[in-house]
């Protein structure tokens, strides 16, 4: 359990842990890749750490120093290997397509979280490319055996980053044309990252081509999580002032900023620059009062991760909210439209869960109480900036589960271990 107090006021500087999206990619990509890269800033979360675990056993060399990582490509992979992916969906789906990609035979799987969640997303598209990937019923384990791929025209009924640079990492290895094509487009960092390394591939709407290429290392510089930073974003619309630096502004990512501007949040981004093909800004936001708003399926891919936090934030708004078209969120590390309802309402909201969103009806003041988190990063973040913004405070249990994406958050905010 960990125990919150509530707080009058919440100010302050932040510099938050590397991207995670970003992390992965810069780690998997120069593994397949000719030559050795640095990465900086990099995420060092226990997801973050799954894939380097993966890349090392499919016998990549990946030295960590910190924030720090070297990553040695190498050109061939070693084959029969088990990948454990631990709580990580970006491992699992995007190394789906990478080995499928690689003509070598793995088993790849993870913990009771990631075995319950849907497999067939990616196995069904990479079949269409001729890849041999089986599930088991739909889930993990999921078992790749080698097979000669051939390019495909893919188009994804989901919005899925996941989905899409699974395909796109087959992609690079078939012979002929891969074009994949989602309803939303969402995070393009694996485009970004791939063209920087040489990739053969374009970008037309939410239309990704990708030909057979060979990829060069390239050194990262990972900039800041926004989907971490959001949760002091929050707390600065909240309860007072807070500047977080160098944070990733990537517009397929900054879905809570447009959420932000709905709400009435008043913010502003400073120190504009592009690092490494990725935009960052730090963001001041200070407190306001907040009105409702209305969120739906196009909106959502460019928020995903941040849904349960902005929920929590219209619980604090004036009015009746409105978020629908999110029903990938029940198939997250948690069911979250369920752990997030339940969250607003434990510490004094009013949520009412739809089949894939929420109402949410404002109230100006919570009074706070107990929250499970269900082992879901996300949800034990949300709880603590809901209840640091409540009347009284309350605890949050199984609070370990933020070291998937932000090891040193509890300290960052602040707030003693209990
Ligand atoms: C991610 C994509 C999103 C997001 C996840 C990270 C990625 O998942 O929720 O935290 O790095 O590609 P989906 O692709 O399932 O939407």
């Amino acid at each position: 359990m960990q125990k919150i107090e509530a707080r009058e006021r919440f100010e302050g500087e932040f510099e938050l842990p590397g991207d995670k999206s970003v992390t992965h990619r810069a780690v998997m990509l120069n593994a397949g890749a000719e030559g050795e890269s640095v990465v900086t800033n990099a995420l060092m979360g226990e997801d973050c750490v799954s894939t380097c675990r993966c890349m090392r056993a499919l016998g990549a060399k990946v030295d960590i120093d910190g924030t720090t990582l070297r990553v040695q490509g190498v050109p061939r992979f070693r084959s029969g290997v088990e990948l454990d992916c631990g709580n990580s969906g970006t491992t699992i789906r995007l190394l789906t397509g990478f080995v499928a990609g690689k003509g070598i035979e793995a088993k790849l799987y993870g913990d009771e979280s990631l075995s319950s969640r849907p497999m067939r997303r990616v196995a069904d598209p990479l079949a269409l490319l001729n890849a041999n990937v089986k599930t088991t019923d739909g889930h993990a384990p999921v078992y790749v055996f080698p097979n000669r791929l051939q390019g495909a025209e893919v188009n994804l009924k989901i919005a899925s980053a996941q989905v899409k640079s699974a395909v796109i990492l087959a992609g690079l290895s078939a012979d002929g044309e891969t074009l994949v094509t989602e309803p939303v487009k969402s995070r393009d960092h694996t485009e970004r990252m791939l063209a920087a390394m040489g990739a053969d591939i374009a970008v037309d709407g939410n239309t990704v081509r990708v030909k057979k290429s060979t990829l060069k290392s390239v050194d990262v510089r990972v900039p800041s999580d926004i989907s971490s930073a959001a949760y002091f974003m929050a707390l600065g619309a909240l309860k007072g002032k807070t500047l977080c630096k160098n944070v990733g502004v990537n517009p397929t990512r900054t879905g809570i900023l447009t959420a932000f501007d709905r709400l009435g949040v008043k913010y502003s981004l400073l120190n504009k620059q592009v690092s490494g093909g990725e935009e960052t800004a730090d963001i001041l936001v200070e407190k306001t009062c907040m009105h409702a708003i209305t969120l739906t399926e196009e909106d959502v891919p460019s928020l995903v991760d941040e849904i349960p936090l902005i929920a929590l934030m219209c619980a604090f708004a004036e009015g009746e909210s409105r978020i629908t078209g999110a029903k990938e969120l029940r198939v997250k590390e948690s069911d979250r439209i369920k752990t997030t309802a339940e969250l607003i309402r434990n510490i004094g909201g009013d949520c009412e869960e739809l089949p894939d969103g929420f109402i949410i009806r404002g109230k100006k003041k919570l009074a706070g109480g107990d929250v499970e988190s269900y082992l879901d990063h996300r949800i034990a973040m949300t709880a603590a900036v809901g209840l640091i913004a409540s009347e009284k405070g309350g605890n949050i249990s199984r609070p370990e589960c933020c070291a998937i994406s932000f090891p040193d958050f509890f300290d960052k905010l602040g707030v003693k271990k209990s």
